[in-house]
């Protein structure tokens, strides 16, 4: 089976490329290389002993892709990473993000549609719920009005997808509404890789506990939790990577009961930033310099999945704690320099 990965340089890509040939899958990966690090092939072909095909190619950039295509037939399914993701950028520059997402997405579900390929699985969020009303949050919790451009790009691109898959009924996909991804490979040869500041929570940890950044600023200490600070679901990015394979394998044996399905893919746990904090001094016998300061804005206080859909229907489950998270999240930042 040959599966396109687009975007498959970058944080979840790298690591769904190398589940993906553990398990036997040819893949080619389209990349622009625009929040990723070429690299990052070799690290993959490390860890499994297999380059995999690269072509550097904008997705918005129809022609170029109409020509890969072209050149690249036979391709079985395809799993669509390549997006922005900053929520922060896109408030201030929404265009860029309506732009690159969208139009990037149709590019791709159009030549599906040419060259016959069927199976789509599409890199959501949970963002699409907003802060829900009731935790844990399910499948069928409401979607709420996405509260940054970033968000409703996924909320869009979902509407997007359900439309066109109905459109035909060969055509399958499914999205995963990922919670909040940590963690790196154990080999620490892939990981997270921000470029400049990072804004996610995780990354300016490990920054801050290796001397680059200061500090780690807490943001909020007032909500309504057991220790006032945020909670999210964390889940280790390599158990997220194997949701995508099995999303794949539902879709190339046929099991999906409707063209366009959606699952929830976090642990079922929430973890405060103030646990967090603890957990990877724990695990790393690394102080923390830390500080809470005000709220960030547009925070929610509190989001956790209900895995059970994804869990009976998918027979995909976490096996990787919070700690295995951290530790290798910091042994990946301890090797970065090694490697670039
Ligand atoms: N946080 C800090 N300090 C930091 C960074 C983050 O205290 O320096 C806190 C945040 O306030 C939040 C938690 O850590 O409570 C997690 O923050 P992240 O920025 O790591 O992740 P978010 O939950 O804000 O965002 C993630 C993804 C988005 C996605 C969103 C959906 O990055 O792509 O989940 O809820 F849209």
């Amino acid at each position: 089976m040959k599966i396109l990965v687009t975007g498959g340089i970058g944080y979840i890509g790298s690591h769904t490329v190398v589940e993906l040939q553990n398990k036997g899958f040819e893949v080619i990966i389209i990349d622009n290389l625009s929040n990723s690090k070429i690299e990052i092939l070799d690290s993959i072909e490390k860890i499994t002993k297999i380059k995999p095909a690269f072509e550097k190619l904008d997705l918005c950039k129809k022609e170029k892709l109409d020509e890969f295509f072209k050149k690249h037939k036979n391709i079985d399914g395809i799993i669509h990473f390549a997006a922005y993701k900053a929520v922060g950028e896109s408030v201030e520059n929404p265009l860029k993000y309506y732009q690159n997402n969208l139009v990037s997405l149709m590019n791709i579900l159009e030549n599906m549609k040419k060259y016959k390929i069927k199976n789509f699985v599409f890199s959501s969020s949970c963002t699409v719920y907003g802060q829900p009303e009731k935790l844990p949050v399910t499948e069928k919790s409401e979607i709420q009005k996405a509260n940054s451009p970033y968000g409703n790009t996924k909320q869009i691109s979902e509407e997007i997808i359900s439309d066109f898959v109905h459109s035909n009924e060969e055509l399958k996909s499914i999205a995963l509404r990922y919670f909040n991804p940590i963690g790196a490979h154990k080999s620490a040869l892939i990981g997270e890789l921000p470029i400049g500041v990072p804004n996610n929570l995780i990354p300016f940890l490990t920054q801050t506990a290796i001397g680059i950044r200061k500090e780690l600023k807490v943001f909020g200490n007032d909500y309504d939790t057991t220790d006032g600070s945020a909670i999210r679901d964390y889940i280790h990015v390599v158990d997220l990577a194997k949701a995508h394979i099995v999303a794949l394998k539902r879709m190339f044996e046929n099991k999906n009961e409707k063209n366009f399905e959606y699952f929830n893919i976090g642990t079922g746990k929430g973890n405060s930033v103030l646990e967090v904090l603890e957990a990877f001094e724990e695990v790393t016998k690394v102080k923390v310099n830390y500080k809470i300061v005000e709220r960030r804005e547009g925070d929610i206080e509190k989001i956790f999945a209900d895995t059970s859909f994804a869990n009976k229907v998918l027979k995909w489950k976490t096996k990787l704690s919070l700690k295995d998270a951290l530790l290798h999240s910091w042994n990946w930042e301890k090797n970065i320099l090694n490697l670039f």
